[in-house]
């Protein structure tokens, strides 16, 4: 899905604002008609979560579902355009009208949607648009949801969070990106697709398949252009496709280090007229894992960085271009070279700035904490939809290097995942993914409880593990923690010959509390935990990464082990930098141990084999 962009051809409104919002806690909405416009209970920005924007409502806690609406002018500029609505995000679910017409829903949070509505506007007028929100989750939605009976005929009230959720992050609801009305011709490139490869040190392919409305008759022209080069090639449009295969010689390869990027220009034409152009950031890079490593244009690559989230105080789960800067500066301050998106696709602005910025990511599918047995056909179907609309959203940055397709499936170690379900079910998905994108690794992170015979590892590409020995297990007792980690990451790599990542390590930390012997939650301890798994990590050949969780503290639902929030952040909630960050950022400065720099990695690694 391409994201919407003003060029020669096209043109965009902006949705953003303040809209009003009305809480449906008895679900009337639909039989009063509030699709066709209602009395708001309150203002509510957008993009924004509602729960932390409107205490006069008291919308904390909810899980529900909210009405929003709001006018917008359709310009006569539009005059004769395919007219299109599009929402970057509403979690969990959406279902959207204009002027009263029902346009459609869309069932998975974290991810864009859109509907052409160029038959239900006019150019000149305002237009009522209306948005039916739901945070509500079921055992067949992605993520999968938990309820208060679900604690309770487990027997697990002590588990109890609330609101109720199978995630350790807050349940946010609203319309967390950005809404835009945008337009373009009625004949439009509809889809485009890039494949890079490296042909030798200094040469390197750019492929490009372009979807169109047309069929035939027309071509599209397309330019690859950096400061001081330039690369041209025409294709007739036959079936609704044009493609093009672009050799660049000198190529300047995408990397962390330089994190070069093409533009590429696409222009669709009939009888040498334009009709529609659109424009594509493209990095020209490779990435594959070969025997114990992850290699990013050849070179052993090493992951510094870490599990993020979206979240931020008021805003909750919304995009926020300041933070979106700030966040970055700091990982280039504290010298991280990557980040998982945990637990759920990242804003499109994200990937965006990481291609610039030469930051790479592990892209993951908003499924958290499976529990098999509540996975029906249905979930897996819905799983394999909502990856193949994260690909389709993400495909082309170059920034992403991996797709994660779950997190800590099985978080409860109940039996049913280990009778052949979790494999048939991973089996399948993994094969889903392949097919979609057979040019990039997968992986799932496992938590200790599913076991080093986790079904997930066997169709890993590379294995990631979340592993808090030291925390839950073994609290206070680093020198266990650290042996515990070893042997088992020994053991793993010795049954599955697969490099590993360390996916999540970390220890809540109150900033400011200080200890002079090993004590939980001081900054002191934050640094022995991440010194202890770093170490280890080192020490072995087949690492590939440590990701540190997390980024910053984060809002979780309401729990006793949770003072508000998970305090795990290397920096607080509002980026204030704890202990842990000064030793991370000497660490990942001078760890030359298969760091992402040159040959030397190949050198230093080597000093790790047995
Ligand atoms: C898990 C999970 C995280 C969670 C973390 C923790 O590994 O993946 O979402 O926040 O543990 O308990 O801190």
């Amino acid at each position: 899905m391409l994201k919407p962009q003003q060029t020669i051809s096209r043109l965009r409104l902006s949705c953003d604002g303040l809209w009003n919002i009305k809480i449906d806690r008895e679900n009337v909405g639909d039989v009063n008609g509030w699709s066709a416009g209602f009395a708001p209970d309150a203002d509510v920005a957008v993009p924004g979560s509602w729960n932390e924007q409107l205490a006069e409502i008291g919308v904390m806690n909810y899980i529900g579902v909210a009405w929003y609406q709001t006018r917008v002018f359709v310009p006569t500029a539009f005059e004769g355009k395919r007219i299109v609505l599009r929402i970057g995000s509403a979690d969990f679910s959406a279902r959207v009208w204009i002027n009263g017409k029902f346009l459609g829903s869309h069932e998975f949070g974290f991810l864009p949607f859109e509907f052409e509505v160029t038959d239900h506007v006019a150019v000149g007028k305002s237009a009522l648009v209306v948005v039916r929100v739901s945070n509500e989750l079921t055992d067949d939605t992605v993520p999968q949801g938990v309820t208060a009976e679900n604690y309770i005929a487990e027997n697990r009230v002590r588990d109890e969070t609330f609101p109720p959720a199978r995630f350790d992050f807050f349940p946010y609801g609203g319309i967390h990106r950005s809404v835009e009305l945008y337009a373009t011709p009625k004949e439009y490139i509809d889809d485009i697709d890039v494949q890079t490869n490296i042909v030798s040190a200094s040469d390197g392919l750019v492929r490009a398949k372009i979807q169109l409305t047309c069929l035939d008759g027309a071509t599209v022209g397309f330019r690859l252009e950096s400061d001081a080069q330039n690369w041209t090639q025409e294709a007739n449009v036959e079936n609704g496709v044009a493609e093009a295969s672009i050799a660049v010689n000198p190529c300047q390869f995408w990397s962390c280090e330089h994190p070069q990027l093409y533009l590429l220009t696409i222009q669709l034409r009939r009888d040498g007229e334009l009709i529609d152009e659109y424009q594509l950031n493209v990095g020209i890079r490779e990435v594959k894992v070969e025997g114990a490593k992850l290699l990013l244009n050849g070179k052993p690559v090493f992951l510094k960085g870490f599990g993020k989230h979206e979240d931020f105080p008021v805003l909750g789960k919304a995009l926020s271009l300041p933070l979106l800067v700030k966040d970055f500066g700091l990982l280039r301050w504290i010298n991280a070279n990557s980040f998982r998106t945990s637990h759920y696709p990242y804003a499109e602005e994200v990937l965006d700035y990481a291609d610039r910025k030469g930051i790479l990511i592990i892209d993951e599918v908003a499924d958290i904490s499976r529990d098999f047995r509540y996975t029906s056909p249905k979930s897996l179907e819905n799983h394999k939809a909502y990856l193949r609309e994260l690909i389709a959203r993400d495909k082309n940055h170059p920034c992403v290097i991996a797709w994660s397709l779950s997190n800590e499936p099985n978080y409860l170690a109940e039996l049913e995942y280990h009778d052949g379900r979790g494999d048939a079910y991973w089996k399948e998905l993994a094969q889903h993914a392949r097919a979609l994108d057979e040019t990039r690794p997968i992986t799932i992170p496992n938590l200790q409880r599913a076991t080093i015979n986790d079904p997930a590892f066997n169709y890993c590409d590379f294995i990631s593990i979340n592993r808090y020995y030291g925390w839950y297990e073994n609290p206070g007792q680093m020198d266990v923690a650290g042996k515990r980690l070893s042997e088992e990451l020994d053991a793993i790599y010795e049954k599955y010959q697969k490099p590993i990542l360390v996916s999540e390590f970390g220890a809540d930390t109150v900033a400011g509390l200080h200890s002079t012997t090993d004590q939980l939650f001081t900054e002191e301890y934050q640094v022995k935990f991440l010194e202890t798994y770093c170490a280890v990590i080192a020490s072995k050949p087949y690492t590939i990464g440590e990701h540190v969780w997390n980024f910053a503290d984060f809002r979780t639902p309401q729990h006793h082990r949770r003072v508000v929030m998970n305090l795990k952040g290397v920096f607080t909630r509002t980026r204030e930098p704890k202990r842990a960050a000064f030793f991370l950022k000497e660490h990942w400065a001078k760890s030359p141990v298969k760091s992402s720099v040159n040959g030397e990695a190949a050198v230093l690694a080597g000093a790790f084999e047995k």
